[in-house]
């Protein structure tokens, strides 16, 4: 009803802008009286945690790409390697696990069946398993050995939005939970990257009021579009491919998110007068390589005729030169900045389906949570 929706237009409308609150409520609690960090419901000693030589994250959907962001992150501060495979591939390819292993579930529902199975395929081989969830005593969770609960409060909107942007967070806390046991990091740093993840909320408030009109127009110039390309490269990989698929769940927009070092290698062959390709930049700051040869992407397929938008951090000296439309967000870590670059493509994707006049909240063929295999 109107009322449950509290005033926004939609569920989806709603729960884009509890980002910031999805992402404050996950940090919260997370600390004991020694300031050491500590998860939900914790079956695994300390020293099976230590023995951990290797992470798998199986999930589906957006839960994936929250897990293939915290892949950089983990692998950064670890230094253990890390895995992230469907959920529905897991398990029949016979994947190597030991008890060694962790798995790691995503889900924001906890009901995903082809998650469900590959969780409890990876017990059977004698892995353990932390589950990433949004739902309280779900079936993913009651089966793990462990649990991370994200605070994004129900999710109703078919396309998973503030679900993400916890993801993202829990699965970070996991890796500094991870650093701290192995010593890998020190103190001073974990604390460091826990305060500014919890600058993050009004990084996300500021795109939210402040890029929204921007948004709109420019998804009004795009309603006829017929495909989308997005791009990204590290971080803003698994962003560019949680963008495209908002928008092919909601507005039915044939999309594809490539990693934009791949550019070169096919995607490029698609590009034709006026085919929208929105790249994720990545912060100019340090002298970030990966900033020019992103950079270099958007002038190559701006010189065969694409439209650009800009997915860019404010004061970017080069981004405006080449992008047609420029979507800003502020300055952060560049492996936070999933957390910002991820809420003006939520928008977007939001405001073609309804420029489109479709159900945004209800899309044609989906479910919420599929708990069939
Ligand atoms: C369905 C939904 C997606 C969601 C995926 C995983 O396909 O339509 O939005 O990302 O399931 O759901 P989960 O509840 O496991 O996160």
């Amino acid at each position: 009803s109107a009322a449950e929706k509290g005033g926004w237009s939609s569920f989806m409308d709603k729960e884009i802008h509890e980002d910031p609150e999805a992402v404050s409520n996950t940090l919260m609690g997370r600390f004991d009286m020694h300031g050491d960090i500590v998860l939900d419901e914790v079956h695994i000693s300390p020293e099976d945690f230590k023995s951990i030589d290797k992470i798998i994250v199986v999930a589906c959907g957006t839960a994936s790409y929250a897990g293939m962001v915290a892949k950089y992150a983990i692998e950064h501060w670890v230094r253990i390697p890390v895995e992230v495979e469907l959920a529905h591939e897991f398990r029949y390819r016979d994947p190597i696990l030991t008890p060694r292993t962790l798995v790691v579930a995503i889900s924001q529902s906890g009901e995903t069946m082809d998650t469900l199975m590959a969780l409890r395929h990876a017990r059977e081989q004698g892995s353990r398993v932390l589950a990433i969830c949004n739902t309280q005593g779900a079936s993913i969770p009651r089966e793990s050995d462990a649990v991370l609960y994200t605070h994004a409060g129900p999710e109703i909107a078919v396309a998973s939005t503030k679900a993400f942007v916890a993801q993202v967070v829990a699965a970070y806390m996991l890796g500094l939970y991870f650093a701290q046991l192995k010593g890998t990091m020190f103190r001073d740093e974990i604390r460091q990257i826990v305060d500014q993840l919890k600058a993050m909320p009004e990084k996300i408030q500021w795109v939210l009021d402040n890029q929204a009109e921007t948004i709109q127009n420019t998804a009004k110039r795009m309603v006829d579009a017929h495909s989308f390309l997005f791009l990204g490269r590290h971080v803003g990989y698994p962003v560019a491919m949680e963008g495209a698929l908002k928008l092919k769940e909601i507005a039915y927009t044939f999309t594809e998110g490539f990693a934009a070092g791949e550019l070169k290698h096919g995607p490029i062959a698609l590009v034709d007068e006026g085919e929208p390709v929105v790249v994720i930049v990545p912060s100019a700051r340090g002298r970030n390589i990966l900033h020019s040869k992103v950079i270099s992407g958007i002038e190559e397929v701006k010189a065969r005729g694409a439209f650009t938008i800009a997915v860019a951090e404010q004061d970017d000296p080069d981004v405006e030169r080449y992008a047609d439309v420029v979507l800003w967000r502020p300055a952060c870590p560049t492996l936070l900045s999933p957390l910002v670059d991820v809420v003006p493509l939520q928008l977007f994707a939001m405001d073609m389906a309804m420029l489109k006049g479709y159900d945004v909240d209800k899309p044609r063929n989906l479910a919420k949570s599929v708990t069939v295999e």
